[in-house]
Parts: structure tokens; C-alpha cells; sequence
């Protein structure tokens, strides 16, 4: 029941601003605080919530920073395989408007260093359950966690975010796809504003499954050769949406690990449970203080 996540992990500068600055033009904030952040370590930490058994294999400065994320990574329960390199660990700034949306910027620092796998690190992955990996870690290494995989039952899941161009036979390694819908769109090659079922026939059209998320209004599933499924979101009052993504991606997988398998019944019901976790997280500020516990999604389901 193992998720391993390889990915980023940064300590995000969180500036609270009533809009975002216009070019050339200087606002004030109305408040400021560094959370851990980094859409590898939300999503490690986002599957340790959610009841699973998670490993994070990482690339961190010799510095406070990288100190701080590897603490709390591990307060979090995770099996941290984490090196440390000589650039300094990964920074993000990140501004939270009035209405919750958010604007990051992300300097990679260590994330960068992050070049290719130990001996240990390509045995963790063929071992875990569940692979999930995202793009702000080199593409190479992201393309051989993905080969490391090998003759092994690993499922992989990516989260193609964010979003670039991908090595043309990446995704033929993929089992689940999950994106926003403008990288979706992006993915595809289709313009911003595409229909969701016209996004995952080409998506699905790889051979993998996938997921687009739709923020507040839920997700939509797709697996090759069957009709897409829609799971509805929830209404909350939302406070910051930052790493509301991540959140969904963790909870996945975790749910993931539960599941039989990649039957579109499988992955609806994971959606769901990673919906809900989603929804809970944007009630309240920074990206892992918001992540949800197993106890939390289920109570909040339970009372919908
Ligand atoms: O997805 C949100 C995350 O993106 C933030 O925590 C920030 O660090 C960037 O990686």
C-alpha cells in the first residue's frame, strides 16, 4: 500500500494581496508567510494525510530551508530519500488575491540538481505501488523514474504540471494522467476552452488514463475506449486554492493504492475521495497546512 513521489519540494513565500500588481506597478500586501510547498512535497504529504504508506525522493539545499521541509516532511510520516546538493533548496513566491486565486513563480534551486537516479532510489520506485511524479523536477529524471518502473506492477500516476512539452514517448509509460484543464488543453495541443470529452479523447488516445480537474466544479474521468465520467465538486468558501491541485493529486493516489485497479469504477471512486480532499484544502491558507487528513475527507463526505 506505497506511494512513492518523486518531485519538488520549495518553500513557498506566501504574499496575501487584494490584486495582483499590474506591470510597472507597486501594492502592498495585507499579510506574508513562508509555508513548505513544492508540488512534489504537497503531494507526498497530501498521500501520508490521505492513509498511505509514502516515500519522496528529493533534491534539497545545505541549507535552513531544506532543513525545515525535511523536518516537516518527515513529521508528516513520510520516508523521506532525500539528497542534498550545493544550490540552494527551491523557493516559490506566491501571491493570494481576494478571491483566493493564486499567482507562483518558482525559483527550482535544488529542485534542478535532481539529474538522475541512485541504485536505491530506481529499486524504491519498481517496489511502491504508486508512482507520482510531476514536472518541476529535470524531464530526464522524471522520464527515468517512469522506465525504472520496468517489468514491475507500479502504477504511475503524473501530474503534468506544470505544464511543457513532454518526450514523445513518456506518456506511453503513463497509467494516469492528471491535469488542470489549461494543461490539458495544452497537452493536447488544443486551444484553452476545449471541451472536456474532446480533451480526454486525445488525451486517452496515449493509451493512459485521465483525469482533468475542473477546481470547484469537480473532475472528469476518462479511460481509453470508454465514455468519460463527470464527478461533481463542492461548494465551500474558499480562502486559497494554492496547492489545492497537489491535494487532489496525493489524495488520489492514495485512494489509488486502496483501489482494485484502472476500471474507470476505480478511478471515479478514487476522483471522488480526492474531489472532496481538493475542496476541504481551499478553506484555508498555504498548501500543506490545508491538506486534509483520511478522517477529515471521510467526515466530510459523510456529511454531504
Ligand atoms: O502547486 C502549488 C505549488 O506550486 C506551490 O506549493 C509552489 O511551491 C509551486 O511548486
Amino acid at each position: 500500500m506505497s506511494v512513492l513521489v518523486l518531485g519538488s519540494a520549495n518553500l513557498d513565500l506566501v504574499y496575501e494581496v487584494e490584486r495582483l500588481p499590474a506591470p510597472g506597478e507597486t501594492v502592498l500586501a495585507r499579510g506574508f508567510t513562508a509555508f513548505p510547498g513544492g508540488k512534489g512535497n504537497n503531494q507526498a504529504i497530501a498521500a501520508a494525510r490521505a492513509g498511505a504508506d509514502v516515500r519522496f525522493i528529493v533534491a534539497l539545499g545545505r541549507d535552513g530551508n531544506g532543513d525545515r521541509l525535511a523536518a516537516e516532511a518527515r513529521a508528516a510520516g513520510i520516508g523521506l530519500l532525500d539528497r542534498r546538493v550545493d544550490a540552494p533548496t527551491g523557493t516559490a513566491i506566491v501571491f493570494v488575491d481576494r478571491h483566493a486565486e493564486n499567482s507562483i513563480v518558482v525559483d527550482s534551486g535544488a529542485n534542478g540538481r535532481l539529474t538522475s537516479l541512485t541504485d536505491a532510489e530506481t529499486a524504491a520506485i519498481a517496489a511502491a505501488d504508486v508512482l507520482v511524479l510531476q514536472l518541476e523536477t529535470p524531464l530526464a529524471t522524471v522520464a527515468e523514474a517512469v522506465r525504472a518502473t520496468g517489468a514491475s506492477t507500479t502504477r504511475v500516476v503524473l501530474n503534468a504540471a506544470p505544464s511543457g512539452p513532454l518526450p514523445p514517448d513518456l506518456l506511453g509509460g503513463v497509467d494516469v494522467l492528471v491535469v488542470n484543464e489549461r494543461e490539458a488543453a495544452d497537452l493536447a495541443g488544443l486551444p484553452v476552452g476545449t471541451d472536456e470529452r474532446s480533451l480526454l479523447a486525445v488525451l486517452t488516445g496515449h493509451g493512459c488514463a485521465a483525469v482533468i480537474t475542473l477546481g470547484g466544479e469537480g473532475a472528469v474521468v476518462g479511460v481509453p475506449g470508454e465514455e468519460p465520467a463527470k464527478i461533481p465538486g463542492f461548494h465551500v468558501d474558499a480562502v486559497d486554492t494554492t496547492g489545492a491541485g497537489d491535494t487532489f493529486v496525493g489524495a488520489f493516489a492514495a485512494a489509488l493504492v486502496r483501489g482494485a485497479d484502472d476500471s474507470l469504477e476505480s478511478l471515479v471512486d478514487a476522483t471522488g475521495f480526492a474531489v472532496a480532499a481538493a475542496a476541504i484544502s481551499v478553506r484555508c491558507k498555504g498548501a500543506v497546512p490545508s491538506i486534509p487528513t483520511l478522517e477529515e475527507v471521510l467526515a466530510f463526505l459523510g456529511e454531504r
